[in-house]
């Protein structure tokens, strides 16, 4: 728990800091709890809560929010924009390293007019944090890092760790009023109920006799995994 939550401030402190920078303090939505989503991947090198991690923190919000089937997927290309792998955003993305406001990428996540935002409407805008992540990363040098140990299974509670991980790698595609495959995971509720007919566990665990999720993008890690199982098996409470 400590070295969480020491991580924890760091980051908070490191985002407050760039934030207060760039944009107006109010709009900092701090995350707070848990591994803000963030997976385990196959490197040694721990994790500094200075950086940002490429695998780990941006690619499953481009992933749930723009690589959905009829958008910026391997599939439909929309615009020649494919957002489905490092090397696809760079190649795609319109991304200048060092410098988020020349990137397209950045500019259209940020934009106010509903008709040039991404992702379009219904769909909702990215939030607060996760521009900030997707900002952070290009002026960091939109690197393709990851890191060991940004999850910790020994924190397993809805708010700290499932919340979170459904928040950056599931949304963009299951809420709102085009949930793809009609499943929606935006309220605790509606999570519980595919907690109950089996189909979330099935699902992130790639068990046969269900889609594999998160569509388009990678396994959760093993650690992640095993928050989902903790929780689950201990009632999934609204905790
Ligand atoms: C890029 C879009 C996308 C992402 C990201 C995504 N899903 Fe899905 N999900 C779908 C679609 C589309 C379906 C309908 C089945 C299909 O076409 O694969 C679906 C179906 C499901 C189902 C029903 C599975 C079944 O076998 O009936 C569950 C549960 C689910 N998703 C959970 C999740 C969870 C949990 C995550 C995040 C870890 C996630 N999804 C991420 C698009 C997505």
């Amino acid at each position: 728990m400590s070295r969480q939550f020491v991580y924890l401030i760091l980051m908070s402190v490191s985002l407050l800091f760039i934030y207060s920078c760039k944009h107006s303090a109010g709009e900092l939505i701090g995350n707070g709890t848990g591994n803000g989503g963030a997976g385990g991947g196959g490197s040694s090198t721990p994790c500094d809560p200075s950086k940002i991690y490429f695998q780990q923190q941006v690619l499953p919000i481009l992933v749930s929010n723009c690589a959905m089937s009829g958008c910026h997927d391997d599939v439909t290309r929309k615009e020649g924009v494919v957002l489905t792998s490092y090397q696809k955003v760079m190649a795609t993305g319109d991304i200048t390293p060092g410098n988020a406001g020349g990137s397209k990428l950045y500019k259209v996540i940020v934009e106010t007019d509903p008709d040039d935002r991404m992702p379009p409407p219904p769909q909702s805008p990215l939030n607060a944090q996760q521009v900030q992540i997707i900002y952070n990363w290009i002026q960091q040098g939109a690197k393709d890092i990851v890191c060991a140990n940004m999850c910790d299974s020994s924190i397993f509670s809805y708010s700290a760790a499932i919340q979170p991980i459904i928040q950056n790698k599931c949304q963009g595609c299951h809420s709102g009023t085009n949930a793809q495959g009609s499943v929606d995971l935006s309220t605790y509720t509606s999570v519980k109920a595919k907690v109950a007919d089996g189909k979330l566990w099935g699902s992130i665990n790639h068990q046969s006799g269900y889609f594999p999720m998160p569509k388009n993008g990678t396994k959760l890690s093993d650690c992640e995994l095993s928050q989902f199982q903790k929780w689950i098996s201990s009632g999934a409470p609204n905790n």
